[in-house]
C-alpha cells in the first residue's frame, strides 16, 4: 500500500499541468502567450479537441506571435503547412530552407484528413517533426504512435462558449 502510494506521488510530482480559460476571442493574444512561456522552449506542439474546438485559431496566433509574416503553403495536399518568419523564428527555433539564413519556418500539421499511418510516412514526416523547428498539430491521435516523446499538450474543451485550455 505504501508504496502504491508514494509512486503515484512521485509521478504526480512530475506532471506540470496549469488551465486557462478563455472567454473570448480577445484572451488570445495573452492565452498564446502563456502558452509558450509553459513550453520553456518545447518546439513540438499538440492540439486536441473537437471539431470547431478553436485549435486552428489558437495556432494562428501563437504562429503570429513567432514571427509569421506569410500566409503559409503546402507542399503535402494541406496535411502539412509551412509558414515562415521574416527574421530568424523567435524562441530558438533553427533557420532552415531559407537562402538568406535569416528567416525561419514552422510547421502546422492538421491531421483530421489522414487516413492512415502509412500516408503521414508517405509524405515524409519525421523531416519536419525532427526538424527542429516548431511543430504545431492538429488531430495528433491520428499519429500518437509515431509522436516524439516530449511533446506540450494543449487540449481545448468548449462548455457553454467558454474554452478551458489544459496544458501538460
Ligand atoms: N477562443 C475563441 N473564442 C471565440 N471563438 C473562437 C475561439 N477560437 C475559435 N473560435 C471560433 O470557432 C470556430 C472554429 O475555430 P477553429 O477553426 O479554430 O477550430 P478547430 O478546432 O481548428 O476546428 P477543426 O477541428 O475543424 O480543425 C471559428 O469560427 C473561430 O472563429
Ligand atoms: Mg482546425
Amino acid at each position: 500500500m505504501y508504496y502504491i502510494f508514494s509512486y503515484t506521488k512521485t509521478v504526480c510530482l512530475q506532471v506540470r499541468m496549469k488551465n486557462i480559460s478563455l472567454k473570448t476571442l480577445s484572451d488570445l493574444p495573452q492565452t498564446a502567450t502563456s502558452i509558450l512561456d509553459f513550453a520553456k522552449g518545447k518546439k513540438i506542439f499538440c492540439f486536441y479537441g473537437d471539431l470547431g474546438a478553436g485549435k486552428t485559431t489558437l495556432i494562428k496566433e501563437l504562429c503570429r506571435q513567432l514571427g509569421v509574416t506569410d500566409e503559409g503553403s503546402s507542399p503535402t495536399f494541406s496535411l502539412i503547412n509551412e509558414y515562415r518568419t521574416a527574421t530568424p523564428a523567435l524562441k530558438g527555433a533553427k533557420s532552415q530552407n531559407s537562402p538568406s539564413g535569416v528567416g525561419g519556418v514552422l510547421f502546422h500539421f492538421d491531421l483530421y484528413r489522414l487516413k492512415n499511418e502509412s500516408e503521414i510516412y508517405d509524405i515524409g514526416y519525421e523531416d519536419y517533426i525532427f526538424s527542429g523547428n516548431y511543430c504545431f498539430i492538429e488531430w495528433p491521435e491520428k499519429i500518437e504512435k509515431l509522436l516524439p516523446k516530449d511533446f506540450v499538450s494543449v487540449r481545448i474543451e468548449v462548455k457553454n462558449s467558454v474554452r478551458t485550455i489544459t496544458l501538460e
